[in-house]
C-alpha cells in the first residue's frame, strides 16, 4: 500500500462536499472511523466524486466496542454499509482497549481481510510492546500504525518500530489541532519561508522517514495548502529548532 504524504483526516467533517472537493484537489487517502460518526458523509463525498474507486485509499477504524470475535466482522460490514463500499483499503484497530484481545481481535481481522472486506490491516494508538504482541497474532503484515505526531508530541519508539519493520507511521493531529499556529519557533520559521505555521508543522512531520500524515481541513484553501506543504523543505537547523520546542502536549491520551 502506497500512502501519499498528505491524506485527509475527516474527524469532525459533516459536509460530504468537503470530501468531494478534497478528491478533486488530488487527495487520495481518506481517513475516517466509526467513532467519528461520519462514515456515511465520507461515503457520500466519495460517491459524488468523479474518480475511479481503485484510485482511492479509504481507511476506517473499528471502535473499542467492536473488537471482540464476531463483532469485528459485524462492525466491518456495518462500516462498509455506511460508506457505501464493498471493501476498505485499510481497517484499523482504533485503540487497543476495552474489547481488544490480541488473540481474538487480530485473527478476526485476518479473516475479514482474507474475505476481501479490507485490503490491509492497520493499528492505531499502540505501545511498542503491544505492537510486538500484535505481530505474534496477526498473519497480515501491519500495514500502518496511526498515532498522534506533531511538534509538541512525537514518540521516537513508535517511529523506530515503523522504520525497523518498514510500515508507514500515519501521523494524526499533525497541526496539534491548531495549537502549533501560536508557537513562536514555528511562526518564526514560517516567516523565514514566507509560508504559514501549518505548512511548517506539516513539513516537520513529513521530514521523518516512513511518516505520512492526515491533517483535517474544511476549506478548499486549507485543503490545497496542506497538500502543497509536502513540497516545503526545512533545513537541518530548522528541524533541530522544532525538535527542541519544550512542550509535551498529548491531545489524545489513553
Ligand atoms: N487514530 C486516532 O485515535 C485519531 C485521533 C485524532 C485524530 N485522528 C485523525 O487525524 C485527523 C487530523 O487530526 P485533528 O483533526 O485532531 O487535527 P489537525 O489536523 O492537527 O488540525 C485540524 C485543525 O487545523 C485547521 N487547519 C487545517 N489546515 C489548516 C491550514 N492550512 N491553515 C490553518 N488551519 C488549518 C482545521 O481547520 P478547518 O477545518 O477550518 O480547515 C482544524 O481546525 C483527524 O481528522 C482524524 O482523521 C485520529
Amino acid at each position: 500500500m502506497d500512502l501519499p504524504p498528505v491524506g485527509l483526516g475527516t474527524m469532525g467533517l459533516s459536509d460530504p462536499s468537503t470530501v468531494t472537493t478534497a478528491i478533486d484537489l488530488g487527495y487520495r487517502h481518506l481517513d475516517t472511523a466509526q467513532i467519528y460518526e461520519n462514515e456515511g458523509i465520507v461515503g457520500e463525498g466519495i460517491a459524488a466524486a468523479s474518480i475511479d474507486r481503485s484510485e482511492l485509499l479509504v481507511a476506517t477504524k473499528l471502535w473499542t466496542d467492536r473488537l471482540a470475535g464476531d463483532d469485528v466482522r459485524r462492525g466491518t460490514e456495518a462500516s462498509l454499509d455506511r460508506l457505501g463500499l464493498d471493501r476498505v483499503d485499510l481497517l484499523y484497530v482504533h485503540r487497543p482497549r476495552d474489547d481488544y484481545a490480541p488473540d481474538e481481535t487480530l485473527p478476526a481481522l485476518d479473516a475479514v481481510r482474507a474475505d476481501g472486506l479490507t485490503a490491509h490491516v492497520g493499528l492505531s494508538n499502540f505501545e511498542p510492546a503491544q505492537l510486538e504482541t500484535a505481530r505474534e497474532h496477526l498473519d497480515a503484515p501491519i500495514a500502518a500504525h496511526q498515532v498522534e505526531f506533531h511538534p509538541f508530541f512525537a514518540r521516537q519508539a513508535l517511529l523506530d518500530d515503523a522504520q525497523a519493520h518498514g510500515y508507514p507511521l500515519v501521523a494524526y493531529s499533525p497541526l496539534a489541532g491548531g495549537a502549533v499556529f501560536e508557537d513562536p519557533t514555528i511562526t518564526e520559521i514560517a516567516a523565514d519561508h514566507d509560508t504559514t505555521p501549518a505548512a511548517v508543522s506539516l513539513a516537520w512531520v513529513l521530514s521523518h522517514d516512513n511518516v505520512v500524515t492526515i491533517p483535517k481541513a474544511s476549506s478548499p484553501t486549507h485543503l490545497r495548502a496542506n497538500r502543497e506543504a509536502a513540497a516545503l523543505e526545512l533545513d537541518a537547523a530548522e528541524i533541530d529548532r522544532i525538535d527542541a520546542i519544550d512542550r509535551e502536549e498529548e491531545l489524545y491520551p489513553e
